[in-house]
């Protein structure tokens, strides 16, 4: 029978495998979230992606039709955009409904945990430096994301590499660590769990996926796209995104090296156009959010066979390790 990897994340959150699937706006609802439980692992509808409390109510009883596994919410609070009376309606409706797990991300989750904490729930905070998770770990969070330099979405302004971030974190820090960015496969998954990680966290391994709600054209340039093929917007408003380089990318980057204001800037790469370019299927239509592991996925798999595939790789892999361990 095939191994299970058991750690303190799989227990927390009463899951099978150690592997998460990061929110990615417009995106993680109730069809990809459903799969990624479904497979073993889970997922989070990411709230930024509905105007009202209520239509996220209704992604996550749809999800609840779709699966019977634990899955969660994510809420996004990047400082441009997030409306923080809106984010504590979400965080309502996550109690009411009786979800027991959320991944905040973009600035510290301080006004959320006394709602989230009366309802039960567990907050996993998605951040990129040791020093926000010591914060973090002080608010009672329950376990922390890292997330490493070569991210999809936003990445901090930290810069360091998931080889360095994870075991200072786990050196650092008492609740679990997950790694986030970066990984695709059963090599991924284990050197991360050797560095310490509890779990993974991918979000570019489910944007390429079947059952992500992207168009084909989108997914067939994201696999042309190579580790080098990503560039940092918006780190001149000083909160770098990694997107793929393509045609907007470029405006944007030639813009804010002109010394475009931050109106300009929002204006270039806001307004839905994400959404509206996932639909069309126009790759050059919007910022799109992608990791450099980009690079390391050559075809369009279903969530279940990525999931399996980073599980079986990954025990052929500690077999090869015990191999090389030689008395
Ligand atoms: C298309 C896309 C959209 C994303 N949107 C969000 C988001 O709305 N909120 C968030 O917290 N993270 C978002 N992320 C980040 C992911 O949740 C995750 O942290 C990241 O993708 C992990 O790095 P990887 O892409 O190398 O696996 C997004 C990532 C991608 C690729």
């Amino acid at each position: 029978m095939a191994k299970k990897f058991k750690t303190k994340i799989t227990e927390m959150l009463g899951i099978e495998h150690p592997i998460l699937s990061g929110g990615m706006q417009w995106l993680s609802r109730s069809e990809l979230v459903a799969a990624v439980a479904n497979a073993g692992g889970i997922g989070f509808i990411t709230a930024e992606s509905f105007e009202t409390a209520e239509d996220l109510r209704e992604d996550i009883r749809k999800t609840r039709d779709l699966t019977d596994n634990p899955f969660g919410v994510n809420l996004s609070m990047v400082p441009e955009f997030g409306r923080p009376e809106r984010t504590l309606k979400f965080c309502d409706v996550v109690c009411e409904e009786g979800l027991k797990v959320v991944e905040t991300a973009g600035r510290n989750p301080e006004a959320l945990m006394p709602t989230l904490k009366q309802g039960g729930v567990k907050v996993i905070h998605k951040l990129t430096s040791v020093r926000h998770a010591l914060s973090a770990q002080r608010l009672g969070v329950d376990a922390v994301t890292m997330i490493g330099f070569g991210s999809g979405g936003h990445i901090g302004n930290d810069n360091v590499a998931s080889f360095i971030l994870l075991p200072k974190a786990v050196a650092a820090l008492d609740i679990p660590v997950i790694a986030g960015g970066g990984i695709c496969n059963g090599k991924g998954f284990l050197a991360a769990l050797a560095m310490g990680a509890e779990a993974v966290l991918m979000g570019t391994a489910f944007l390429m996926t079947k059952e992500c709600p992207l168009h084909d054209n989108i997914k067939n340039r994201l696999v042309e796209t190579k580790e080098t093929d990503t560039a940092l917007l918006l780190t001149t408003i000083n909160n770098p995104i990694r997107c793929i380089k393509n045609k907007l990318a470029e405006e944007c980057l030639m813009i804010e090296e002109q010394g475009a204001s931050f109106e300009e800037i929002i204006k270039t790469v806001a307004g839905g156009r994400g959404q509206i370019a996932y639909d069309s299927g126009d790759p050059d239509a919007a910022p799109i959010a992608c990791g450099q592991i980009a690079g390391l996925i050559d075809n369009i798999k279903s969530v279940k066979e990525v999931i399996d595939d980073i599980i079986s790789e990954a025990e052929e892999l500690l077999g090869r390790l015990n191999r090389l361990a030689v008395a």
